[in-house]
């Protein structure tokens, strides 16, 4: 009998979002709109489509380990050199690998409660300990509070931002205070999945690299802004001693060609990216005025979902059930430890509408 490590048998593996099945299969709506996993109901990039189709013909060869045509490209983009850039499957996988780059036995990864769950899991099933401090008041993420709670084993700090699935945002002086504080042996991972939208939706947003200081990493995605979720290609910013540790423990030869092509694709498709934000930042202020009109608590948010507040956690699973009904499929946040508390993705303008009309019937 192989014995399975503690760490790895107690692991509760990721709950994702319902997919289109979870209706279909049992209601038959004559719409449906999935507002659960945060994804570009935009589509994906038509550059990195067409990249895509491009790179097809070159699925005998491996890809370039090195991925030096897609890091060149992000490079250029942010005015940073490509030894400046790591790409990987997704930012979940670059979160993988960081875990495997940095961390010794005994060494800690401090965050906050209530944010990206995967982060525990992959700490969790690197046997990492992930030590887990309260939000304050707004679901905001208390970074006084993980400064305070730092140890001589805390060798990373995660911090997404905005955080999911809260949707909430720390500015740009409060980064700087608390990047200001903390020692510089501790690495900060600064998880910005909805990086673009947040830049749309906010002056105050953080513009921090490894130009301010050494000790960071920006995690951006393909996922989200680009419409990628389904290639997984996602990128790291932070300086050269920091990339080459992960580049020596990723995989050799992730990412495969096709999402090396499509992040390439979509790192150019300024027009795409433009719509996705908009459509986004019209979608928000739909969502805030009308639930605020049926009288939902619901937080200001910086990416591309709100989190919705009920009274209870029977109230919030009702209420998501009864969605279901109507076509919609939204995101209960049992998981994520919010369990009266539903998440809803920003959607199509035709999307929002069905959902809102089906809280409204609901309600
Ligand atoms: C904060 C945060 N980080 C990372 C991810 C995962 O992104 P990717 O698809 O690049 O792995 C998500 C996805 O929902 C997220 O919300």
């Amino acid at each position: 009998m192989i014995k399975i490590p503690e760490n790895v048998a107690d692991l509760v593996t990721y709950e994702h979002g319902k997919r289109f099945e979870v209706i279909t299969e049992k209601f038959r709506p004559e719409e449906i709109a999935k507002l659960s996993s945060n994804e570009n109901t935009n589509g994906a990039s038509p550059k990195a489509l067409a990249a895509m189709q491009e790179a097809i013909k070159d699925s005998h060869w491996y890809p370039d380990p090195a991925c030096l045509d897609l890091r060149r490209k992000i490079a250029a983009k942010f005015g940073v050199g490509e030894e400046n850039i790591v790409v990987g499957n997704g930012s979940e996988g670059l979160i993988s690998n960081i875990c495997r780059a940095f961390f010794e036995s005994g060494d800690e990864l401090l965050t906050s409660i209530n944010s990206f769950v995967a982060v525990y899991i992959t700490a969790r099933a690197a046997n990492i300990p992930c030590i887990k401090v309260p939000m304050k008041e707004g679901y905001k993420l208390d970074l006084d509070a993980i400064l305070a709670a730092v140890t001589p084993k805390t060798k990373a700090i995660y911090l997404a931002n905005p955080n999911n699935p809260t949707g909430t945002m720390f500015a740009a002086p409060e980064f700087a205070e608390f990047m200001s504080e903390n020692s510089r042996d501790i690495l900060v991972i600064l998880d910005e999945a909805y990086y673009e939208f947040a830049r749309y939706l906010s002056p105050d947003y953080p513009n921090v690299s490894f130009l301010d200081y050494d000790n960071i990493i920006n995690l951006r995605t393909f996922s989200k802004a680009y419409g990628l979720a389904g290639i997984r290609i996602g990128y790291g910013v932070a300086n050269e001693p920091i990339i080459n540790a992960l580049l020596k423990v990723k995989l050799v030869f992730e990412p495969s060609v096709i999402a090396q092509a499509a992040g390439g694709g979509a790192i150019e498709d300024e027009e795409f990216l433009q719509r996705a934000v908009e459509n986004n930042k019209q979608g928000l202020d739909y969502f805030h005025r009308e639930f605020s009109d049926l009288g939902l608590p619901c937080f200001e948010s910086f990416a591309n979902f709100v989190m919705i507040e009920f009274p209870d956690s029977e109230r919030a699973m009702e209420i998501s059930s009864k969605l279901l009904e109507h076509g919609v499929i939204v995101r209960p946040l049992k998981s994520f430890g919010l369990p009266h508390c539903i998440r809803i993705t920003v959607g199509q303008p035709w999307e929002n509408e069905l959902c809102v009309r089906a809280m409204r019937e609901i309600l």
